[in-house]
């Protein structure tokens, strides 16, 4: 599947967000700890929901769909092997937690690094095995088991992962007494989750200093959510109401998970009004240089750099980028080069403080515009990515064919008939 994209247009209007993949899927897995049937509300129709409603039915989930509301129930669990096909994504790994409370053991398929890092889960089983699970690797497989059940354990991540605390969290609920997590994550899709899971019967405290403590209960019940809104489509769409001088309404977005991109973008020379409903974007003048360094919440996002190194390109002067979350996030910057940018990429700190991948990895950039992009053709490395070329598109002169783009429909729903709704010129074509 490719798009065909012809840039110069400014895209005006109203577009309304999905619901957070990042959310939506950890959700699906979650349901599985109960017997009861659960609802989820603005449920994205996106690639990765697919995938995991299909991990989900490998292991004895039903599931309704009805627009974007999805009804799954997994009475019984009647597979504890996840299947390699669900390797496509970061998921299968957050379903040893539910599987070791619901039937005492688990495989699960070993995910490996993909194109932006090697993305270990290192931390995952060392949370797990605190909770008394036996882990081994067989072939490709973590086995997991706990025949006994789970127990409460304190446990401290090394860093603060995301997937990590969501794991962590999935195997605590139904484990007997208490567990602390300290430097836990606290993503806003992590508080989606803590909040399913309490309307689901578990008791989840936040404390200081990146605590969470969970006190274990015996069975969990159904619960009907509503995912929150998608930031990573949210700042997407701000950066190409900006980038193309365009103005664009982002219905749903929420201020509270967009602060340090907000702060950023005004920087930058963009501007935005809040509103009941949604954040209003546009550009207010010429663009400015800025630095950026990517973070865990509530630091400027890691999938936030690729769609404003866009907008980097058109500011006057010298921008730096520092990724402290992923070793290899800057491979699409080579294609924006071709296009006409000037990115240099180096294994450098450019940032305030060295970080854990200092002169071993290529994680910064410097970006010097404005410079104008030509169109061509790009293949699409992964999902931000995908994303980044999609707006590069947009603003280049001429046509661009951007191939592979099933990388996008993983996480934006619909993407090219929305960007055409702003006025885009964008037409997807099967191969
Ligand atoms: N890490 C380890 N060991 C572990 C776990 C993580 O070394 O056991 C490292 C990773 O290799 C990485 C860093 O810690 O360098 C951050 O990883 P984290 O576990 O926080 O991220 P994740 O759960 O793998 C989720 C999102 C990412 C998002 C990050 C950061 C999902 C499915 N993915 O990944 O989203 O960038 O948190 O917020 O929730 C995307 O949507 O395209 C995407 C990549």
């Amino acid at each position: 599947m490719k798009f065909v994209v012809r840039g110069g247009k400014p895209l005006k209007g109203e577009v309304k967000l999905a619901g957070a993949k990042n959310a939506a899927t950890k959700l699906l897995v979650a349901s599985i700890l109960s017997e009861e049937p659960s609802v989820l509300e603005n449920f994205p129709i996106i690639g990765d929901t697919a995938i995991t409603a299909g991990l989900c039915e490998e292991l004895g989930s039903e599931i309704l769909k009805d627009g974007n509301t999805v009804s799954i129930k997994t009475p019984v669990i009647k597979n504890t092997r996840v299947g390699l096909l669900t390797r496509r994504n970061r998921i299968p790994v957050l379903a040893l937690g539910p599987l070791l409370a619901r039937a005492g053991r688990a495989e699960v398929p070993v995910v490996g690094g993909d194109k932006i890092g090697a993305r270990p889960v290192d931390i995952h089983l060392e949370a797990l095995k605190k909770l008394g699970a036996e882990v081994t690797i067989s072939g490709a497989s973590y086995e997991a088991k706990a025949p006994e059940g789970l127990r409460g354990a304190e446990i401290t991540f090394r860093f603060p992962s995301v997937g990590a605390t969501e794991n962590t969290l999935l195997a605590s609920v139904l484990a007997k007494g208490k567990t602390v997590m300290r430097n836990a994550a606290l993503e806003p899709e992590i508080m989606d989750l803590i909040k399913f899971l309490q309307k689901m019967g578990a008791i989840i405290e936040l404390g200081a200093n990146r605590t969470i403590y969970v006190e274990g209960v015996s069975r969990l019940r159904g619960a009907k959510h509503s995912i929150l809104p998608d930031r990573n489509e949210a700042v997407s769409f701000a950066c190409l109401a900006v980038v193309t001088g365009g103005d664009i309404f982002v219905k749903d977005a929420v201020q509270e998970h967009l602060i340090t991109f907000l702060n950023t973008l005004r920087r930058i020379g963009g501007d935005y009004e809040v509103v009941n409903g949604g954040v209003r974007f546009w550009r207010a003048g010429k663009l400015t240089p800025t630095s950026i360094e990517t973070d865990t919440h509530p630091g400027f996002m890691t999938d936030w750099q690729q769609p404003l190194a866009i907008l980097l390109t058109q500011a006057e002067g010298v921008s730096k980028i520092h990724e402290t979350v992923y070793e290899d996030r800057f491979s699409y910057t080579k294609d924006l080069n071709l296009m006409g940018a000037d990115i240099i990429v180096t294994t450098e700190c450019l940032g305030s403080l060295p970080c854990r991948f200092s002169g071993k990895f290529p994680h910064s950039a410097t970006i010097s515009g404005p410079t104008p992009l030509k169109g061509m053709k790009l293949e699409v490395p992964d999902l931000r990515a995908g994303m980044a070329h999609l707006t590069a598109a947009l603003i280049a002169e001429g046509e661009s064919e951007i191939s592979g783009v099933e990388e996008i429909d993983r996480g934006y729903e619909r993407i090219d008939e929305r960007l055409r709704y702003l006025g885009a010129d964008i037409k997807r074509i099967d191969d």
